[in-house]
C-alpha cells in the first residue's frame, strides 16, 4: 500500500505541485477586492495567507515522520511545499506592509514594539536563508551536513510562527492551539526511530 502510494506521488510532477498550491493567492485576492472575505477584507486576506503559510509548514514538517511511521514516501513534496509556505509568508508580509499599516515609520515601529509582530518577523526572517538555499545546487556547494544542519532552522521558525499565531489572537483560544498542538506532535514524532 505505501509503496503504491509512493509510486503514484512520484508521478505528479513538482510544477503541478506549485501550480495548485499558488491558485488560492490570487484567488483570495479576488475574493478579498470583491467583498467576499468580509467586512475587513485587508485583514482577512492577511489571516488567510498566514494560517495557510502556517498549514504549508506544518504539511513539509510531517513528510519525515510520515515516511518513518507509514513508509509513505513523500519527500519530493517537501521543497515545493516549503517554497509555498515561504510564497505566502511574503504574501502575508506584504498585505501587512503595504495594505494594512501603509506607513513605514509605523510598519518599523510595530516591528520593534509589538511583540507578536517582532516573533512573527524573526520566523520570516529565520525562513529566508532556508528559501535561498532550496536548490539543488546551494545542497552541492553548501554539502548535505551543513545544508541540513540549515535547515534544522524550519522548526525554530515553525515554532516562532506558532507562537506569534497564539500571541497575535486576544486571550487563549481554540485555533491557534490546535496549530501548536499539531507542532508538538509533529515534533514528538521525530524522536521515533527511522524503519529500516
Ligand atoms: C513564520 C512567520 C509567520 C507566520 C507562520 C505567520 C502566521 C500568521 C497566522 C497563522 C496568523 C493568524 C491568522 C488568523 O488569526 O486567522 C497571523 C496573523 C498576523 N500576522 Fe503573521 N505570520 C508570520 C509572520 C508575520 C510577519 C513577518 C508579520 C508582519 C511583520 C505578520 C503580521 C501579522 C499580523 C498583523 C496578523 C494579524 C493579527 C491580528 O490582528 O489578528 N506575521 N500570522
Amino acid at each position: 500500500m505505501s509503496q503504491r502510494l509512493t509510486a503514484q506521488a512520484r508521478k505528479v510532477p513538482e510544477w503541478c505541485v506549485y501550480i495548485v498550491g499558488a491558485l488560492p493567492a490570487p484567488w483570495l485576492f479576488w475574493q478579498a477586492l470583491t467583498g467576499a472575505l468580509g467586512v475587513e477584507p485587508i485583514e482577512a486576506l492577511e489571516h488567510e495567507y498566514g494560517r495557510l503559510a502556517l498549514q504549508l509548514l506544518l504539511a513539509g514538517l510531517a513528510v519525515t515522520p510520515l515516511w518513518r511511521l507509514t513508509g509513505v514516501n513523500l519527500v519530493k513534496f517537501r521543497r515545493p511545499l516549503g517554497l509555498l509556505a515561504f510564497f505566502y509568508l511574503c504574501l502575508h508580509f506584504l498585505v501587512w506592509l503595504l495594505l494594512d499599516v501603509q506607513i513605514l515609520s509605523q510598519a518599523w515601529a510595530d516591528i520593534v514594539k509589538r511583540p507578536f509582530i517582532t516573533i512573527g518577523m524573526a520566523g520570516f526572517l529565520l525562513l529566508v536563508p532556508l528559501a535561498v538555499t532550496s536548490t539543488r545546487k546551494a545542497i552541492r556547494r553548501m554539502g548535505p551536513k551543513a545544508w541540513g544542519r540549515l535547515h534544522r532552522l524550519v522548526y525554530v521558525a515553525v515554532g516562532l510562527g506558532v507562537l506569534h499565531f497564539v500571541m497575535g489572537r486576544k486571550g487563549l483560544q481554540y485555533e491557534p492551539l490546535v496549530y501548536a498542538g499539531i507542532l508538538v506532535v509533529l515534533l514528538g514524532l521525530r524522536l521515533v526511530p527511522r524503519r529500516r
